[in-house]
């Protein structure tokens, strides 16, 4: 299928049409944010289905009823996808939501409310993997070419959700406040409790050790791969074929070092730097 069949365009970015449509972005233009919503943000690849499945234990003290009973992308719904308004009504409060939007892209009513916002970034080099074979599987994106291309495409922002910093400037530069909180992939990945225990407390939410523990369990990897509930097993081949590649596929920090060439590595560095010049913040990854 061609680009034009698969995506639509939307302020600029292209979206899976599978997925998105006119009918779930008027949804989310309209959408009423309650107070104590949570929204996890994630350019895609940085740990999106990780916090469809921390997010739930936090909100509902470690009970793994949701985790168990009810696929991810129900439980946690996407913003902007249209799932969102068929499973509306099933969602109790506090809700969790997923997004890959941009902070610009935020309906009205969110910024009325007093939502929270977790920021979750992972190193790039390692998104960009992840989202090459993440585009060999599912059958909604675009056939990915050779890893070279793919990585001209991702500098250039020609993929599904656009320039990887143009959204995390978005997200850096927001006037949240402490309604925001940012964590790295790697820091969950390097110590999963302390960053369960972060996020617990930035959602008010004061857990025992056993609870965190038990939550850091049931996300780790391998308990997620092992849960039909939260690793796209239900989702029929056709869209996205873990023969190919499975969703949850390594879950390691630094994969992109058996992919890239020291050539794409010093492009794909002095890219982004540039990018990146002149702003307020700094990325907690050395890019070279
Ligand atoms: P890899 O392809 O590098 O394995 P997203 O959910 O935003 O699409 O991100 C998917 C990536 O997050 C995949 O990366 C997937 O394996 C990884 N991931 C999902 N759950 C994880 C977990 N519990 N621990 C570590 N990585 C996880």
């Amino acid at each position: 299928m061609s680009c034009d069949e698969l995506y639509l365009q939307y302020h600029g970015l292209l979206l899976p049409n599978l997925t998105h449509s006119e009918k779930s972005l008027k949804f989310v233009r309209e959408f009423k944010f309650e107070d104590d919503d949570v929204l996890a943000v994630t350019f895609p690849k940085s740990g999106t289905i990780w916090m469809q499945e921390i997010l739930p234990l936090i909100l509902n003290d470690g009970d793994l009823t949701p985790i168990q009973t009810i696929p991810n992308y129900d439980r946690i719904p996407w913003l902007e996808e249209e799932r969102l308004s068929v499973v509306m009504d099933q969602l109790k409060s506090p809700r969790g939501m997923v997004s890959h939007f941009p902070y610009e892209l935020m309906p009205a009513s969110f910024h009325q409310s007093k939502a929270k916002v977790i920021y979750v970034m992972r190193n790039p080099k390692d998104v960009v993997v992840s989202f090459y074979y993440f585009h060999q599987s599912a059958s909604f994106l675009e056939d990915p070419g050779t890893f070279e291309e793919f990585l001209d495409k991702f500098l250039e922002g020609k993929l599904a959700f656009g320039k990887w910093t143009d959204h995390v400037k978005s997200w850096r530069n927001t006037k949240l406040g402490d309604r925001i909180m940012y964590i790295t992939y790697e820091e969950m990945k390097e110590d999963l409790p302390a960053a369960v225990r972060s996020m617990s407390s930035f959602l008010g939410k004061n857990l025992s050790d056993e609870v965190i523990n038990k939550i850091a369990y049931h996300c780790s990897f391998n308990t997620m791969k092992n849960n039909p509930m939260s690793n796209f097993s239900l989702i029929p081949k056709v869209y996205i074929d873990s023969d190919k590649s499975p969703f949850l596929r390594k879950g390691i920090i630094g994969d992109w070092k058996k992919h890239f060439t020291c050539d794409q590595v010093r492009h794909f560095s002095s890219t982004i730097k540039k990018e990146l010049e002149g702003e307020s913040f700094t990325l907690p990854w050395n890019l070279d």
